[in-house]
């Protein structure tokens, strides 16, 4: 009986030594899900995945072949295969392309993403109403200058010394620290920065803005809330949301816009088109086209303009998800801003607008109607 008990007791003790080593596993994978599901929610908030070579050369020098992606002698900062346009414009016939889930800016797709397309400028893609020259910001990476406006953005008010050298970035560009010269030391961490901040449902406004990565589509400065695919698929309720203010905003500086607006990015270079100085002060009559004012609300033509429109989008003061509503109050939020009526990139409409200006006939039936400007002046077409 003894050597049963101890074999019991040994059995027991084999079991709770089994049981304790099943709990130290179940603890250790517990642990091991957490680290993993941090790593996870960190891994997917940075801005890039995926291996280092897929996008880093270290040598630009493998089997004694070039590695930058157009295979050039030349290396390029930050030990990349490409530059800007190298990754971003690859001018194909998708509008992401798979290394790394690159939005293209320069592309042949039917579909183009909310920034438009520079392949309007390059004749890629068919224009509209537009030439190489109006279509849109005819960046010097592109190859293609503009004919029309070769002394500066108009409006300048801030002296940018930007006349056919628009680049994509720095100081003589839109994207990254404008006050930093150089495409790429302006935009220096982006890439690899976590921009959770910027993501639907949890946009948090006040951690955005104060480093490139956390701003907006790399703008420094500028706050919003990110479609995930750059409106590859858009509607009412799938779409970027902007950032606006009332009142006209704050006027910006060459380098900064204090209201971190969309329209006050604009404003650094078209500074003369935005400030309640230029345009009229802040109300009614206008002398210039207001931006950063509040949709006037009941009683006028604003206020039937009630569903979030992808054709003529309207920026908001409060971002936290995506929403498909709009309510003009006039003091508030859905808020008229340079992007309502123009692409940041490129468009095939002349003066880079979202539809054609010629067009927009006053008091037409026709198919324009409830189209373009009448999506705001819901009552000045025939409707
Ligand atoms: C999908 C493309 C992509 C992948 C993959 C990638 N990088 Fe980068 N990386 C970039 C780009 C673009 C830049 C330059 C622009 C910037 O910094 O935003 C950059 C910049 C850097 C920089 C300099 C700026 C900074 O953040 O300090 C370092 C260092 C770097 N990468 C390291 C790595 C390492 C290590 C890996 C692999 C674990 C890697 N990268 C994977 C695209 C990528
Ligand atoms: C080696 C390839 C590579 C190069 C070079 C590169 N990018 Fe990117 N970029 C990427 C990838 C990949 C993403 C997508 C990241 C993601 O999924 O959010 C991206 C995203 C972006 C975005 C969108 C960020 C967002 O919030 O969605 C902007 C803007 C951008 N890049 C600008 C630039 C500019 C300007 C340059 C040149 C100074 C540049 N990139 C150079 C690979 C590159
Ligand atoms: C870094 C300075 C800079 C910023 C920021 C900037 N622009 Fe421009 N813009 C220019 C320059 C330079 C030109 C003239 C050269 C050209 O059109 O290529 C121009 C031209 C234009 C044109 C006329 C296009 C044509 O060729 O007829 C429009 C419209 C425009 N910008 C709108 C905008 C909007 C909207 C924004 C904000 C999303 C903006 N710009 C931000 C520098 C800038
Ligand atoms: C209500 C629609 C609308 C809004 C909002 C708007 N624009 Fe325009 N923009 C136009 C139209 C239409 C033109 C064509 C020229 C004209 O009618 O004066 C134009 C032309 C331009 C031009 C080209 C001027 C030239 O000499 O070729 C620039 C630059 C420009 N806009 C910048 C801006 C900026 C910056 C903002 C925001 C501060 C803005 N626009 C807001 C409709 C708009
Ligand atoms: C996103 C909405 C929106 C779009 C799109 C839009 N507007 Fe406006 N527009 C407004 C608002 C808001 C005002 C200011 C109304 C007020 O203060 O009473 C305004 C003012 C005006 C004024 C001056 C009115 C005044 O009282 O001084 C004119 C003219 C005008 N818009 C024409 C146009 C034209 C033409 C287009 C198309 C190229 C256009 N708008 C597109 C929202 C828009």
């Amino acid at each position: 009986m003894e050597g049963g008990e101890g074999k019991i007791k040994n059995k027991t003790l084999k079991n709770l030594k089994r049981e304790e080593k099943k709990k130290m596993r179940k603890t250790f994978l517990t642990i091991g899900l957490i680290l993993l599901s941090i790593a996870f929610v960190y891994g997917n908030a940075d801005a890039v995945s995926g291996q280092c070579s897929n996008c880093h050369t270290m040598h630009n020098s493998q089997n004694g072949t070039n590695m930058t992606y157009n295979n050039a002698d030349a290396p390029n900062d930050f030990l990349l295969r490409g530059d800007c346009l190298g990754c971003h414009g690859q001018n194909t016939s998708s509008n992401i392309v798979s290394l790394g889930n690159v939005p293209q800016v320069l592309h042949k797709d039917t579909t183009d993403l909310a920034g438009g397309n520079f392949a309007y400028i390059t004749g890629d893609k068919t224009r509209a109403t537009a030439d190489a020259s109006t279509a849109g910001h005819n960046v010097t990476d592109l190859g293609v200058a503009d004919s029309n406006l070769t002394s500066g953005p108009p409006g300048d008010e801030n002296t940018t010394g930007i006349t056919t050298n628009l680049t994509c970035a720095g100081t003589m560009g839109c994207h990254g620290n404008r006050g930093t010269a150089g495409s790429m030391a302006a935009i220096k961490g982006a890439h690899h920065a976590n921009d959770a901040v910027l993501k639907f449902p949890t946009v948090n406004l006040a951690g955005q803005g104060t480093t490139v990565g956390t701003s907006y589509r790399f703008l420094l400065g500028v706050k919003g809330g990110e479609d995930t695919d750059w409106q590859a698929t858009s509607s009412a309720t799938d779409h970027n949301e902007y950032f606006g203010a009332t009142g006209t905003g704050q006027e910006s500086t060459k380098t900064t816009d204090p209201s971190g607006t969309m329209s006050g990015l604009c404003a650094e270079c078209h500074g003369g088109f935005h400030g309640s100085a230029d345009i009229g002060g802040t109300g009614s009559p206008w002398q210039r086209h207001p931006t950063d004012i509040s949709l006037p609300g009941t009683g006028t033509e604003y206020a039937a303009y009630t569903t979030y429109s992808t054709e003529a989008p309207v920026a908001r003061t409060a971002i936290t998800d995506v929403s498909g509503i709009v309510t003009p109050t006039g003091s508030t939020d859905d808020i008229v801003m340079c992007l309502s009526c123009h692409r940041a990139h490129a468009s095939p409409n002349q003066d880079m607008l979202r539809w054609s200006y010629a067009g927009m006939s006053a008091g037409t039936t026709g198919a324009s109607a409830g189209t373009g400007c009448f999506t705001c002046h819901t009552t000045k077409d025939g409707n």
